[in-house]
C-alpha cells in the first residue's frame, strides 16, 4: 500500500503502488473516445496499431486492449450513450470531468467485450477516483454501471443501427441516397467487425486455402483472422498486401497492362498502385503527402515493385500525357465506417463543401493529363453522392470530349448488384453478405471509368 502523503518516513520514501493491472488501457481508451468525439482526432493518431508510431507509452497488450475498447465503443456510441442517459437521473454530470467517456469506455467492455462486468466496474470506479474533477462521482459510476449490466439484454434488443448508432445527418444522407432499406442495411452492416481482405499477387484459391479464408469472386482472400498481418504466411515474402476487396476493384478498370505509362494522382500508401506495378505497368505514383509515400516504398520494397514517386501537389504536377490516370481522391472516406467508425463522428457536415471542390479540380488535373483516348478512373472511399454521382454528372457536362465508359459485372467478378444503371462502380458496406457477419461486406466505394475523345 502507498503511505499516506503528509506523514514522516523513518527510512527510504516508499514508491507510489503501481496502478491496478488494465487500468493504462482504460484510461487510453476513453482519452481515444473523447478525442474523437470531441477534437476529431483519428483513433490511429491516438493509438497508432504500428508500435513504432504509437504514443502514450502504453505496452503493446494495453494498447490493443485500448484500441479494441475504443473501436466498439465509437462502433456503438448512440446505443451507449441512449443507455447511460437513461440510467442517469439528473443527466451527465456537468462537472465531472472525464466521468462521461470513463463511463462510455466501461459500457463498452459490459455491452459488447468478453471482458467480466466486475472487472469493467471496478476498473471504471478505480479511474473515476484517480481524477479530481471525476472522483466525487464514483458511486454514481458503479450504480449506472451495475445497472448497465443488469439491463444488458434489454438494451442490446431495443437497439437501432439506423437510428441509434448513426449520427443523425449522416443517417438522414444515407436514407435519401439509398432509401431507407438500404441505409438501414449499411448501418447493420457497420455493427460488424470488418474482415481482413488481402490482393494477392496469384493464385487466390491456393492463398485462401493456406490461410484458412475466403476466395472471393473478385479475386480478394478474405480472411476473419485477428493475428498481426505481418506473422502470416506470404507477408515477407511480399505474396500479398492488405486492401479491402472493394478498394481492389477501381485500379483494374483502367485495364493495366505491361508497358502502359499510368500516373496514379493520389497515390499513398499504395494499394491500388501495387496493382498497377503488378500488372506490369510503367507507374508514376504521385501524392503530396512525403510521410504515406514512405509507406508505399516500403510496401513497394517488401512487394518487389517499381514506380517513379514524386512528392507532389498533384493540381501542380506536369508530365507528357499518360495512356492512363487513376485519381482516388482525397474524400470524407464515409464508405470507410466499418473499419474505422471513428470516422462516423470525427466528420462533419461541412468537411463536404471544401473536399468537393478540390476533388472537381483534380479530375479536371486527371483528364489534362491523359493522353486522346486515354482512359480516367476516378474513385473515392464515400457514400456520400455530392462526392461521386453528381462529382461524374458535373464532369461530363463541363468536358464535352470526355465520355464514360460504362463497368461491366464481369470485370469485377460477376458483383451485378454494384454496377449503378449508368454503368459506375457503386459498393455499399452491406454489398457480398453472407450468412457470417465476419465474412461479409465491403468498404463503400465509388470508381467511374471516363475516357477521352481525340485522335
Ligand atoms: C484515398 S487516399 C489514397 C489511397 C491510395 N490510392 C491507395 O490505394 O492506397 C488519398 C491520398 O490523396 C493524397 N492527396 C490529397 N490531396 C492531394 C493533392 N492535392 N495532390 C496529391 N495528393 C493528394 C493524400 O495524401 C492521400 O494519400
Amino acid at each position: 500500500m502507498a503511505r499516506q502523503s503528509g506523514g514522516f518516513h523513518a527510512g527510504r520514501p516508499e514508491a507510489p503502488a503501481p496502478p491496478p493491472p488494465g487500468l493504462a488501457a482504460r484510461v487510453a481508451a476513453a482519452r481515444a473516445i473523447a478525442e474523437a468525439v470531441t477534437a476529431s482526432r483519428s483513433l490511429d493518431e491516438r493509438l497508432a496499431p504500428d508500435p513504432s508510431q504509437a504514443k502514450g507509452g502504453l505496452d503493446a497488450r494495453d494498447r490493443a486492449l485500448a484500441r479494441s475498447i475504443a473501436t466498439v465503443a465509437l462502433r456503438r456510441l448512440g446505443t451507449i450513450r441512449k443507455a447511460l442517459a437513461r440510467r442517469l437521473e439528473k443527466g451527465m454530470p456537468k462537472r465531472g470531468g472525464p466521468l462521461e467517456w470513463t463511463l462510455v469506455a466501461a459500457a463498452a467492455q459490459i455491452l459488447f467485450l468478453d471482458i467480466p462486468d466486475h472487472a469493467a466496474v471496478d476498473l471504471a470506479v478505480k479511474a473515476t477516483r484517480a481524477e479530481p474533477s471525476s472522483a466525487p462521482f464514483a458511486a454514481l459510476a458503479n450504480a449506472v454501471l451495475r445497472a448497465l449490466a443488469r439491463d444488458r439484454e434489454d438494451i442490446l434488443a431495443s437497439s437501432d443501427p439506423l437510428e441509434d448508432d448513426t449520427p443523425a445527418w449522416l443517417a438522414q444522407r444515407w436514407r435519401s441516397a439509398y432509401g431507407e432499406s438500404a441505409a438501414g442495411a449499411i448501418a447493420l452492416a457497420h455493427r460488424s467487425e470488418p474482415t481482413l481482405d488481402l490482393s494477392v499477387k496469384s493464385d487466390p484459391a491456393g492463398w485462401a486455402e493456406k490461410l484458412g479464408g475466403l476466395a472471393l469472386p473478385t479475386g480478394s482472400v478474405r480472411l476473419d483472422t485477428h493475428a498481426p498481418v505481418a506473422e502470416l504466411e506470404g507477408y515477407g515474402d511480399g505474396e500479398w498486401w492488405v486492401q479491402d476487396a472493394a478498394a481492389a476493384l477501381p485500379a483494374r478498370l483502367l485495364r493495366p497492362a505491361s508497358g502502359m505509362r499510368i500516373v496514379d494522382l493520389c497515390a499513398a500508401p499504395g494499394g491500388k498502385a501495387a496493382e498497377l506495378a503488378w500488372a506490369g505497368a510503367d507507374l508514376t505514383a504521385v501524392d503530396r503527402s512525403a510521410e504515406r509515400l514512405k509507406l508505399l516504398a516500403a510496401n513497394f520494397a517488401r512487394l518487389s515493385l517499381r514506380s517513379q514517386v514524386v512528392v507532389a501537389d498533384a493540381l501542380a504536377f506536369d508530365a507528357p500525357p499518360f495512356d492512363a490516370v487513376l485519381l482516388d481522391a482525397p474524400c470524407s472516406a464515409t464508405g470507410t465506417i466499418r473499419r474505422h467508425p471513428d470516422v462516423a463522428w470525427i466528420k462533419r457536415p461541412g468537411d463536404l463543401a471544401p473536399l468537393v471542390k478540390l476533388q472537381t479540380a483534380l479530375i479536371d488535373k486527371a483528364i489534362a493529363l491523359a493522353r486522346p483516348k486515354g482512359l480516367i478512373v476516378y474513385c473515392v472511399c464515400s457514400l456520400e453522392p455530392e462526392e461521386s454521382e453528381a462529382q461524374i454528372a458535373a464532369v461530363l457536362r463541363r468536358n464535352p470530349d470526355v465520355r464514360r465508359l460504362a463497368i461491366a459485372a464481369e470485370e469485377i467478378g460477376g458483383l451485378a448488384e454494384c454496377v449503378t444503371p449508368s454503368g459506375d462502380l457503386r459498393t455499399l458496406p452491406c454489398h457480398l453478405w453472407g450468412d457470417n457477419p465476419r465474412r461479409s461486406g465491403l468498404d463503400g466505394f465509388f470508381a467511374a471509368r471516363l475516357v477521352k475523345d481525340g485522335a
